[in-house]
């Protein structure tokens, strides 16, 4: 696991509640990468199909009850509202986007299956077995103590429930001072206290008691985000009002290229992690 010591809480509740309006400029409701599988799909449509297929691989069944750790502007929470017919609570740190995805659950008829809150998920507590699915999608990244918030995750799971992530994860071990210092700029400029090999999150998913962990490596399918992502802002003038907004939102389009390089350099990978829980 490679940390950055400097990224602090309040942070990242600031970066979120400043850059909501660039993430929705830039990405749409979906905050996170695109998944090219043919290659001709939309952004839009790399980006739904990236929700559609870890709800394929964790077997989401219609009317699950999901808990959506790091929601954003709600594009996951209501896509498996409308596509599934889940029940999802989606919590963010974030006060201006809890409050944008309940307008957009409004606005799409969907607030009496999901409902969205402001909490900290490394503070938050649930009883045992209240969710069928835990999922999140580029949220772990963000956490200081990823361990612990799996072992109280799987505590939250009903027996056979499933836990769905998405994450932003440093290249397989050992990295070279080169790699190890791309990821360590990934951290600082994208607010991540530490970033964690695949093998990592698949050790604490054994420790808190999962089966069946697995890892899929979809850094292929999704590298093409960050060459969408640095040519929209050299199109548009986002840089310089970002910047002016604030030096931290400057600083994060600045390294789109950083993280580029870590995806095509090896010292970084995106993938999808699963496991169950044991039946009873
Ligand atoms: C990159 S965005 C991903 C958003 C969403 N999952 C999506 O895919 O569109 C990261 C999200 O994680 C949330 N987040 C980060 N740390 C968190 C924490 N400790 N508790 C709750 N949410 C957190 C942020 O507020 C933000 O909504």
């Amino acid at each position: 696991m490679i940390s950055d010591p400097h990224v602090r809480p309040g942070e990242i509740a600031r970066h979120y509640d400043l850059a909501s309006l660039f993430y929705r400029l830039l990405w749409g409701p979906h905050i996170h990468h695109g998944l090219w599988l043919t290659g001709r799909e939309s952004p839009g449509e790399a980006q739904e199909q990236l929700t559609r297929e870890l709800a394929r691989q964790a077997r989401i069944a219609r009317g699950e009850r999901v808990l959506d750790v790091g929601c954003g502007l709600g594009g996951s929470a209501l896509w498996l509202a409308a596509h599934r017919q889940c029940h999802v609570l989606g919590v963010t740190l974030s006060g201006v986007q809890r409050w944008w995805a309940a307008l957009l659950a409004r606005t799409k008829g969907l607030s009496r299956r999901v409902q969205f809150r402001r909490i900290n998920a490394e503070e938050m507590d649930f009883p045992a077995g209240s969710w069928d699915v835990v999922w999140s999608i580029e949220c772990t990244e963000h956490l200081f103590d990823k361990a612990a918030f799996f072992r109280r995750a799987a505590g939250w799971l009903r027996p056979g429930g499933r836990l769905a992530i998405c994450a932003w994860l440093a290249g397989p071990e050992p990295l070279d001072a080169q790699q190890t210092e791309l990821v360590r700029q990934v951290c600082r400029a994208f607010l991540c206290p530490s970033l964690a090999t695949a093998e990592e999150y698949l050790g604490w998913f054994r420790q808190a008691g999962l089966v069946r962990a697995r890892f899929e490596d979809w850094t292929p399918q999704v590298v093409r985000t960050w060459e969408l992502c640095r040519r929209r802002t050299q199109r548009l003038p986002l840089r310089r009002v970002a910047g002016a907004v604030d030096r931290r939102m400057g600083q994060f389009l600045d390294h789109f290229e950083t993280i580029h390089r870590a995806y095509t350099t090896g010292a970084m990978q995106y993938g999808c992690l699963l496991a169950e829980k044991p039946a009873a």
